[in-house]
């Protein structure tokens, strides 16, 4: 049963991987390694899984369709989880030229080789939070409409539910696209905030806090994500549907202030945060918070990791990762 991961030297990749390692099921990690952020952090969890029996990594880049189809020569894919993306918000106001190449050719890419994977059973793949745009209008459900993203990381995002939804009513690939909410904990994504506030913090630096820490994020521990994430994959559509393309929010439920994450890190650390107080940015939302009710009724999806404990244990493997 093997399952093709995507962005599998990526942060939620890595883990999963881990985890269906863990179940004793085969994988083959593909990643291009990219320098959005340090390919060390890449190749450092890579080293991690290529000590795990069942792993195989092939460096490609899926924007490119010859590189794709030469990585999956020769095997039988049962399963994808398709990772790989160009992610952040932010970077997608200088960068729109790597969303459009990662996201949306290489998300074309992936479900043209979903089309003759003659042994695939299911495809997951990455969505997110963002398509909800600034909705404020709490919390989130899949039926809300989606057609007015504020930035074109969710632009993108969307897009490719979309495009996955024709594949699927075209040539009946069963799929599944997750709305991850805020993915954090060990071995992340040195972009994101809980990190450079973590890194920030110990260092004495000065943080950014936007819009007055007035936020709020439904932050999601990596764990139950990837739980989520396998279960899905593992089980595929647990209720007839006239195409088979389902789509789910995958968050805490529990939305937090900014403000909150960032008086726990301080007691995490130690030390005292020195804010630096600046507006909201464009492309940023409000807030985010998901309704799981779809998810938890048809796979019981219950997140049992709190803010707390996640980010106990993502200080504590950032402070022994970098010796800090
Ligand atoms: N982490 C979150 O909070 C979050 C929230 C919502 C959605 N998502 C989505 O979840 C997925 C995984 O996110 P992550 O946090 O692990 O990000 P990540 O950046 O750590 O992982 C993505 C991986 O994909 C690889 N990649 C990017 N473009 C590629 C390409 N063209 N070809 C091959 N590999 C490529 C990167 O090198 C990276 O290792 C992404 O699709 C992301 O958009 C993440």
């Amino acid at each position: 049963m093997t399952t093709l991961i995507t962005g599998a030297a990526g942060f939620i990749g890595f883990h999963t991987a881990r985890a269906l390692l863990a179940r004793g099921e085969p994988v083959i990690g593909l990643d291009n390694l990219n320098d959005y952020y340090s390919p060390a952090l890449k190749r450092a969890r890579l080293e991690r899984l290529a000590t795990e029996r069942g792993f195989t990594f092939v460096e490609a880049d899926i924007a490119e369709m010859d590189q794709l189809t030469a990585a999956v020569a020769g095997r039988r894919i049962v399963r994808i989880v398709h990772l790989a993306a160009q992610a952040g918000v932010r970077h997608s106001l200088d960068n729109p030229h790597a969303y459009v190449r990662s996201n949306l050719v290489g998300h074309a890419n992936m479900l043209e080789l979903a089309r003759y994977a003659d042994a695939l059973e299911h495809m997951c793949y990455a969505s997110s939070s963002s398509v909800y745009g600034g909705r404020t209008d709490l919390p989130f459900r899949e039926t809300d409409r989606v057609d007015a993203p504020v930035s074109l990381y969710a632009a993108t995002k969307r897009a490719d539910e979309l495009m996955s939804h024709t594949y699927s009513h075209l040539y009946r690939i069963p799929q599944t696209g997750l709305r991850f909410f805020t993915v954090y904990g060990p071995w992340g994504r040195p972009d994101m905030a809980y990190w450079t506030f973590t890194e920030k913090i110990l260092a004495g630096e000065q943080i950014q806090v936007f819009n007055r820490g007035d936020m709020l994020r439904d932050f999601t521990y990596v764990d139950d994500i990837v739980e989520g994430v396998v279960r899905i994959v593992t089980t595929g559509h647990v209720r007839p549907l006239e195409v088979p393309h389902a789509l789910y929010n995958i968050g805490n439920n529990r939305p937090e202030r900014l403000n909150d994450f960032i008086a726990i890190l301080e007691r995490l650390t130690g030390r005292r945060a020195v804010r630096q107080e600046l507006p909201m940015q464009p492309g940023d939302v409000p807030a985010t918070y998901a309704d799981i009710t779809a998810i938890r009724a048809d796979y019981g999806f219950e997140p049992t990791t709190d803010l707390d404990t996640g980010l106990a244990r993502f200080v504590a493997w950032f402070r022994q990762h970098f010796n800090v």
